[in-house]
């Protein structure tokens, strides 16, 4: 068995509204592998973006509230970090792809700004911006761009949003992080743009030897994506286990629920 990355124990997480707590989850415990893509599947609503935020460390306290548990990532306990301590790791070791491209970027700078500021950021040593402007352009080539002396001089509202989800992976694989958190970076694109898009997130795990925590709703996606499954209702893991068995032996009832919603072509492979 490989190693485990990241161990989520006992974890629960509420809001707080007008001195009221609804808990998003308690008790969540999970395990993610080195090198694996595990999905993390739930209708909207189950907690799979809160959990995906928790890791990165990402909600906002208050409203939000770590109220019991651990988030252990290469062993070390993420709550009782310090911020500046997470800063080295969040973006670095870890970085997130949401859902939502276009308000993760800033409209008022250039493709090419955003890439050079962020690659500074997150560089080892001091570079300069010519430097990092040559490292966006080879990483937009990863990620499939072609016009890149073009790209980087445009703003994020000139590309399609296939085009600004690739920059968006760009920009979290700058750091080579270990970790990659996917939270539906597909759902908003039509499916041909999709299925490139979840090849290159796969290719990129292999090239870079990354860890995906990879996010959706779509049993289609699972299918495509990955190689264990965990199965989120109502902020409880109700079953996980490897893809294969998760769809030719579901054994909770949502999960039977879910593949029983999903078109048959899924199945025929197997049978
Ligand atoms: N900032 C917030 N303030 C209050 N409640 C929140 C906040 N963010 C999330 N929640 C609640 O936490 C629960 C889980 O939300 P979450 O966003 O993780 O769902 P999800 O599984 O990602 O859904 P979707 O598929 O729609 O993205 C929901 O009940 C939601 O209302
Ligand atoms: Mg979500």
């Amino acid at each position: 068995m490989a190693n485990k990355l990241v161990e989520v124990k006992n974890l629960s997480v509420g809001f707080e509204k007008n001195q009221n707590l609804t808990q998003a989850f308690s008790n969540l415990s999970f395990d993610i592998y080195e090198n694996e893509i595990v999905c993390l599947v739930g209708e909207s609503g189950s907690g799979k973006s809160v959990t995906a935020k928790a890791i990165m460390q990402l909600l906002q306290v208050p409203p939000a509230k770590y109220i019991g548990g651990e988030i252990i990532f290469n062993g070390k306990d993420l709550l009782k970090l310090s911020e500046k301590e997470l800063e080295k790791i969040r973006g670095k070791q870890m970085a997130m792809v949401f859902q939502d491209a276009l308000s993760a970027l800033n409209p008022v700078y250039t493709i090419g700004t955003q890439m050079v500021d962020v690659i500074r950021l997150h560089a080892n040593k001091k570079i300069t911006r010519k430097e990092a402007l040559e490292q966006a352009k080879e990483l937009l080539h990863l990620v499939n761009i072609r016009n890149v002396d073009e790209v980087v001089k445009q703003y994020p509202f000139q590309l399609s949003g296939g085009m600004r989800q690739r920059l968006m992976i760009a920009m979290a694989l700058s750091s080579k992080p270990q970790l990659l958190l996917a939270d539906e970076p597909t759902t908003a694109l039509d499916v041909t743009v999709q299925a490139r898009i979840l090849k290159l997130i796969r290719d990129l795990k292999e090239q870079f030897s990354m860890t995906v925590l990879f996010i959706t709703h779509d049993l289609g996606v699972v299918y495509e994506m990955a190689d264990r499954v965990m199965v989120l209702k109502e902020g409880e893991l109700v079953e996980e286990g490897r893809k294969d068995d998760i769809f030719t032996h579901p054994k909770h009832p949502y999960t039977k629920k879910l593949l029983n919603s999903m078109p048959r072509i899924y199945f025929q492979e197997d049978s």
